[in-house]
């Protein structure tokens, strides 16, 4: 077990982190492996389906370091544990529109969020273990980052992409809940001592969101033709703007 010399509620929180983190990369996953056959469906080009397939492959990847850090932390996970993966986009949408909606969600909207928390987290890495983990996860999280771009700057040129734009503060919601954002918060959710164990503080959590969305996201969308009007009323009436 690491983290022994920890407060025991504040070892619980890290290894929760890590658990849930687990569980986010079990459905990041089982998401990429449906996107590739979306993709190929949609007639995107080869070199984005193989790209959702090499993504799905480093989530697993990354689960398996997720499950380690969890268990050394106390958490024990199960590693089999089947996922239930929802479909985000609504049905109202038609075949392509939904495989855009989900690229934007998850790879736009969502693995931009990771990679600025990454970058926060593994600078003030506590370990040589913990850094290695948090390096291969920024360095791939980057990539599934571009993929959701790479796809919109396909399509944009072809098809209508301003129907995202209402479905923007949906995205935003599901993210930032999935990026932990709780309203109510224990005192080990701001305590500085989670950072050196790849752990944000509820704090900085909340202004990284923001700063994923005003200095990347929502410029991004808008240099496609996505309108961001309604998603930035979303930020502003969340604190986040
Ligand atoms: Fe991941
Ligand atoms: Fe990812």
């Amino acid at each position: 077990m690491v983290g022994t010399e920890l407060p025991a509620p504040l070892r619980q929180r890290i290894a929760s982190a890590w658990r849930f983190r687990h569980h986010v990369e079990c459905e990041a996953r089982a998401r990429f492996t449906r996107l590739a056959l979306w993709l190929e469906q949609a007639g995107a080009p080869d070199a984005l389906v193989e790209l959702a397939h090499r993504s799905a492959e480093d989530e697993r990847r990354h689960a398996e370091h997720c499950a380690a850090l969890a268990r050394d932390y106390g958490a024990p996970v199960s590693e089999d544990a089947s996922v239930e993966l929802a479909e985000i986009a609504p049905r109202s949408l038609t075949f392509s529109q939904r495989t855009l909606y989900e690229l934007v969600a998850a790879c736009c909207v969502a693995e931009t969020v990771s990679v600025g928390v990454l970058m926060r987290l593994r600078p003030a890495a506590g370990s040589e273990r913990m850094r290695a983990v948090l390096h291969e996860l920024l360095q791939d999280e980057v990539v599934h980052s571009r993929l959701g771009w790479a796809y919109l700057a396909h399509v944009a040129p072809s098809e209508s992409v301003t129907f995202l734009g209402r479905f923007l503060p949906d995205m935003l919601e599901a993210t930032a809940a999935e990026a932990s954002l709780p309203t109510s918060l224990s005192p080990q959710d701001d305590a500085p001592a989670l950072l050196p164990h790849g752990v944000l503080p509820h704090a900085e959590r909340r202004s990284l969101f923001a700063s994923a969305m005003r200095d990347v996201v929502m410029p991004g969308l808008e240099q496609h033709g996505v309108p961001t009007g309604p998603a930035r009323e979303w930020l502003e009436r969340h604190g986040l703007g």
